[in-house]
């Protein structure tokens, strides 16, 4: 039998965020978020569903984490609600807040579980949205500020930091499609909604080297792999822009090289703030590591009526509940890409699941086997990544919860742990106990 073995000490993880598992987004004296008021707008998320009770993580991390320990997970990504911490996004804190992650916090660490926090994923407070939100250039310090109440008070338990879960997807899917919070659809707004989301990240960890002097800090991209439908010249060229638009380039490049991508910069010159040049030199602030989502791959070609010329060719491809295309390899070329342009020092895949219609059987269990041969097949693809010298530290699934799916509300399941929405039971599927099996035997047994 031959074995895929990964590295001593490859962090076998789990990942969820606040607004999608808590649940009580008012309770202890929380802020409201925009998740929390765009979700009560009529017509914005499927069946009118909001996260006012989610998976009831708010009563229940006790027991969560019960089934962390029983799947063996080494590491658990999860995120702070910026508004429980700070209700008005900046100025006062709330203390209960504080102790809600604290607790969350010590109970991981006595169970031997390694916290990677993410500072934001997606519930800005309601307040700062009524004060422009990302689009204001002052988030930048409304950022900051935030991000320093939390390296001040979990910087001395907490290792691992995330500045921003996807910022493309806060600034393009929040601000062009208007399809998450806040639902806007400008496309200068969401220009400088990406400008003003790296100047935030980098004063942030700016202040992270200040504080957390052991830590690691990074931040987390989405990403597609974008295939062109033939090899004339406009199709190559548009699989490229939409990679260096839509995946990490379009934020690694600020990073490591001082400004957007070339064909970024073609694209969204009108777009970005006139003088964005001159923020260059702030935003190259060093991270420690760079986190990948990774779900789906695309096949574009060039179509001058569609926006940025780019248009998708359905393939007849296996897919998910989500609809998206299953191309495993496409994680191996991501994984390699960030390593080839930019070479950070560590990567990690910091989300990578699929949505199934699990049922529960009558034998009381839930039997995804379609999860299973998913993640098989993604993480094999990891493996081979670190063959070829990827300097990959550890791999979470996305989720460890069925969850609040955002736009799609709890419609799409992505756990490998059931959730019951009338009773909350959580039900271990058969992916999380293969899971298990993974974490145990550190690697694929083909
Ligand atoms: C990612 C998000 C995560 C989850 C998955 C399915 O874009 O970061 O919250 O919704 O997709």
């Amino acid at each position: 039998m031959s074995m895929k073995k990964f590295p001593e000490g490859f962090l076998w993880g789990v990942a969820t965020a606040s607004y999608q598992i808590e649940g009580s987004p008012l309770a202890d004296g929380a802020g409201m978020s925009i998740w929390h008021t765009f979700s009560h707008t009529p017509g914005n998320v499927k069946n009118g569903d909001t996260g006012d009770i989610a998976c009831d993580h708010y009563n229940r991390w006790k027991e969560d984490i019960e089934i962390m320990k029983e799947l063996g997970v080494k590491a658990y990504r999860f995120s702070i609600s910026w508004p429980r911490i700070l209700p008005e996004g900046t100025g006062r804190v709330n203390q209960k807040g504080i102790d809600f992650y604290s607790r969350i916090i010590d109970t991981l660490l006595e169970q031997g579980i390694t916290p990677f926090v993410t500072i934001y994923h997606w519930d800005l407070p309601f307040e700062l949205q009524l004060k422009g939100g990302w689009a204001n250039r002052e988030v930048a310090d409304w950022f900051a500020e935030y991000s320093r109440v939390l390296f001040e008070n979990f910087g001395d338990r907490v290792k691992h930091w995330i500045t921003l879960n996807e910022p493309w997807v806060v600034a393009i899917v929040g601000h062009l499609y208007g399809v998450h919070a806040p639902g806007m659809k400008d496309i200068y707004v969401a220009f400088h909604v990406v400008h003003n989301l790296l100047r935030a990240h980098a004063k942030s960890v700016k202040i992270f080297r200040e504080i957390v002097k052991d830590g690691k800090i990074g931040i987390v991209f989405n990403n597609g792999y974008f295939e062109p439908a033939s090899e004339k010249e406009e199709d190559v060229r548009t699989a490229e822009f939409a990679h260096q638009f839509t995946n990490y380039p379009l934020f690694l490049n600020p990073i490591y090289k001082g400004d957007y991508p070339e064909l970024v910069r073609e694209f969204a010159r009108e777009f970005l703030p006139k003088d964005y040049k001159k923020d260059m030199e702030e935003i190259q602030e060093r991270i420690n590591f760079v986190g990948i989502n990774y779900y789906s791959g695309h096949m574009v070609k060039y179509d001058p009526k569609s926006p940025g010329g780019v248009s998708f060719v359905e393939r007849d491809l296996p897919k998910t509940e989500m609809g998206w295309e299953v191309v495993p390899e496409g994680l191996y070329y991501i994984l390699k890409g960030v390593k080839d342009e930019y070479n950070p020092e560590e990567i990690y895949v910091t989300e990578n699941g699929a949505a199934y219609n699990d049922v529960v059987s009558e034998d009381g269990k839930v039997h995804d086997q379609n999860r299973i041969d998913y993640l098989k097949a993604h993480i094999g693809q990891a493996w081979k990544a670190l063959q070829d010298g990827v300097p990959l530290r550890g791999y979470f699934v996305w989720s460890l919860l069925d969850n609040f799916e955002w736009a799609e509300g709890y419609s799409k399941r992505f756990g490998i742990v059931y959730v019951d929405y009338q009773t909350q039971k959580r039900i271990i599927k058969d992916s999380g106990h293969w899971y298990a099996n993974v974490i145990k035997n550190n690697g694929l047994e083909d």
